[in-house]
């Protein structure tokens, strides 16, 4: 018999929240019903979605008792602390945006792209990838199976989406000089080399995030990693340069094929003729860009990159939709 589906997504009022919702339309996966969530504040609002009009309901703990098949929460880690265990005990996968267990051993941490085997040893919930891991670790997973790694340096260029609407609105409210009320500095005119909370050690969480993250998703548990995260003026798409050591040398042309044979990448690399990836140009798409692709000279097999991806769509959205059509096959 034709089996239903039946989607909820919980944050749905949210910056990410409303690109996945875009992302399902553009996709249109076999699911027959939809349920639309958000904390009280938003509840009884009402979103358009695939011609219809559809209801925004508060989120409770009851909400899972209509017997959902998936969930895709976009609403930050106390609420998926809250509420993924409880989706989880009625049947339910919840796919989470937030960074509440993407470091807990049974929780796969997954990018569709990379490592889709793990999606399958889930226990009811599957984490998506921080927005500035995603795009690092899909140009470094093909270049780690064809040369490993030894080392990573990560210096990034975030854009203030990545701090939700209220990061959008300092950067708008700064170039009228009015204060910031997200950033403790104002981000227009400036880059703060400061994203998420500072930890006893000197680096942010943002910088965790990326160190572990990136050892996690490739199973490298070990991997040589460093970053510096810094948020910049720019409204959407995040921007890194990433050096990166390699144990067998390359032949850069080898490498460049390696990266355009991927899924989810585009090499945009020809200086000759001024293109490299920016922000601008990669917003509203899926893909991860790869430019100024070059030798690191000092060292002996290094190599330096600039990758550019939509921090909202392959960051977030497109990557937890992604591994929802995957439970669907
Ligand atoms: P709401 O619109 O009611 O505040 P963003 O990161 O862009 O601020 O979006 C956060 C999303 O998470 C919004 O949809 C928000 O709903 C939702 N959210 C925040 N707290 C809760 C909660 N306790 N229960 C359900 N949804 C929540």
């Amino acid at each position: 018999m034709y089996k239903k589906y039946k989607l909820a997504i919980v944050g749905a009022t949210g910056l990410v929240g409303r690109t996945v919702l875009k992302v399902l339309e553009e996709k249109n996966l076999p699911i027959d019903e939809y349920y639309f969530f958000s904390s009280y504040r938003s509840a009884g609002s009402k979103l358009n979605f695939m011609g219809k009009e559809y209801i925004v309901k508060e989120l409770k703990e009851d909400s899972f008792d209509l017997g959902f098949d998936f969930a895709i929460f976009s609403a930050g880690s106390d609420t998926a602390k809250k509420y993924a265990p409880i989706a989880s005990s009625k049947g339910c996968i919840v796919v989470d945006n937030s960074s509440a267990f993407r470091m807990d051993d049974d929780v796969p941490l997954v990018i569709p792209e990379v490592n889709p085997e793990d999606i399958y040893k889930n226990h009811g919930i599957i984490a998506n990838p921080n927005c500035s891991t995603i795009q690092a670790v899909c140009v470094l997973k093909p270049l780690d199976d064809s040369y490993k790694i030894k080392r990573i340096v990560y210096s990034t260029y975030q854009a203030v989406s990545g701090a939700g609407m209220l990061g959008l609105k300092d950067l708008e409210n700064g170039i009228k000089g009015k204060s910031p009320e997200k950033f403790p500095y104002p981000i227009f005119n400036n880059c703060l080399p400061h994203i998420d909370v500072f930890l006893g050690n000197g680096y942010t969480k943002e910088e965790e995030k990326m160190i572990n993250e990136t050892r996690k998703i490739l199973h490298r548990p070990n991997l040589k990693v460093t970053a510096t995260t810094v948020r910049v003026p720019v409204e959407n798409c995040h921007s890194e340069s990433i050096n990166v050591e390699f144990e067998k040398d390359f032949n850069l042309s080898d490498l460049k094929d390696v990266l355009k044979s991927s899924p989810g990448i585009i090499v945009y690399d020809d200086i000759q003729n001024i293109k490299y990836p920016f922000a601008t140009m990669v917003t509203g798409h899926d893909e991860v860009y790869v430019g100024r692709l070059r030798r690191d000279l000092s060292v002996e097999c290094g190599i330096n990159l600039w990758v550019v991806a939509d921090n909202i769509r392959k960051g977030a959205a497109t990557n937890a939709v992604q591994i929802v059509e995957k439970l669907l096959l």
